[in-house]
């Protein structure tokens, strides 16, 4: 790979940038060198000191903090909420659950499509999110009570123009209020995100100034419960200023499911403590377990595929990388202003976005992953067919 004549990793110091050093003023430097060497010596022993000191107090900190949570525990609160386990401390994980037909399930699976689907034409676009419980299959064989836009996790991709006017409505069919934050908005969240009460609906709209893609969600306390349930979504507001052409795009969720049992027989609820200490027991792709490696996200050589991401968390970012390739173009953050080119890796945070272009001449299968490798170990894995080819691949 060629760089640009300008490129330089950085620390790496150009000779012309270099002071020439001469007679007594070399000797003045390397007096000064000395005593600086010696002054952070003892700044150094001073830091690690207070940074000991610091870890202890964090650790009494954490002791006291543990003691309180007996008297004031979110989860006591929720213990009434349907779907919600109030357990005060981790169950043990489940990751890789899996009933002894599960690769029969994996192949029967129907995957949560995500190829863009077409932008409305018009000023307005019009997006209806119907709350609703349901339990859906989060891994082949592993039932989870959800709680969901339009009766699934990830919610339904939403495609629009900017410059649009998004008129969103919510209809709660569900059994406790919820609500729906759009990242892509301007707007303020006291009157468009507000809660909506079970039965009832609530319209507001907003502009779609911004280009990029955004990640949607249910904003109601604790948001951390309504995420890990299941209310998230990815919108995509294609940029007036037409992209350089891909011949195929595609929309991925990233997000953590947190359960309070394997979910083999009964469905599994959310734990919160395990929510809490950020450790799930899946981590997908748009909600299902491992989806494209069983279905894999098709492409011919030569292509150019765009994939809109989105981590949804609720807690973990995404570390976009498809192995065999690097990124063509990467606008890191859906900052469409701005694009990178030929990188390896790019970090998608929670509650954020990117937009990737990978251009694979020859054919394969390409797994894409968060490079943040436990992710792929409990599911974040898909795979991209360029080609007509089979069999398995080593990621
Ligand atoms: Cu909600
Ligand atoms: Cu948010």
């Amino acid at each position: 790979m060629a760089y640009p004549e300008t490129h330089r990793y950085p620390g790496q110091l150009h000779r012309s940038e270099a002071e020439p050093e001469s007679g007594a003023l070399a000797k003045v430097a390397v007096l000064l060198l000395g005593l600086l060497v010696g002054v952070l010596a003892v700044a150094a022993v001073l830091l690690w000191a207070s940074a000991r000191d610091a870890r202890s107090d964090a650790r009494a900190a954490a002791g006291k903090a543990a003691g309180a949570t007996a008297i004031a525990n979110p989860h006591d609160a929720m213990a009434g909420m349907p779907g919600m386990a109030a357990t005060s401390s981790a169950t043990a994980s489940f990751a890789g659950a899996a009933p002894a037909n599960a690769k029969a399930l994996a192949a029967a699976h129907k995957p949560f499509p995500a190829a863009l689907p077409a932008a409305p034409t018009g000023p307005v676009a019009k997006v209806h999110l119907g709350v609703k419980d349901v339990v859906q299959q989060i891994a082949p064989g592993i039932k989870y009570r959800a709680w969901t836009f339009a009766g699934g996790a990830p919610g339904p991709v939403i495609h629009v123009r900017q410059g649009q006017l998004v008129k969103v409505t919510v209809t709660n069919d569900g059994t406790m209020a919820h609500s729906v934050d759009f990242h892509a908005a301007r707007i303020a969240p006291n009157m468009a995100f507000r809660d909506v009460a079970p039965g009832e609906s609530f319209t507001f709209s907003f502009r779609a100034t911004d280009p990029g893609v955004f990640m949607y969600h249910c904003g109601t306390k604790p948001v951390l419960a309504h995420i890990a349930n299941g209310m998230y979504g990815a919108i995509v507001v294609t940029p007036t200023r037409p992209l350089p052409k891909a011949d195929r795009e595609y929309v991925l969720v990233s997000s953590e499911w947190y359960l309070n049992s394997p979910g083999l027989g009964q469905p599994a609820s959310l734990d919160m403590a395990k929510a809490h200490a950020m450790t799930p027991d899946w981590v997908t792709w748009n909600g299902y377990a491992g989806q494209y490696v069983a279905h894999p996200l098709q492409a011919n050589p030569g292509e150019t595929i765009r994939f809109w991401v989105v981590a949804a968390g609720p807690s973990l970012d995404t570390e976009f990388h498809v192995v065999g390739t690097l990124l063509n173009r990467a606008w890191a953050n859906g900052d469409m202003t701005h694009l990178q080119r030929d990188v390896q890796t790019v970090a998608v945070p929670a509650g954020g976005g990117g937009v990737f272009d990978v251009k694979i001449d020859r054919p394969g299968l390409y797994p894409f992953v968060s490079h943040s490798f436990a992710s792929v170990d409990l599911g974040q894995v898909g795979v991209l067919r360029v080609g007509d080819v089979h069999g398995t691949m080593s990621h």
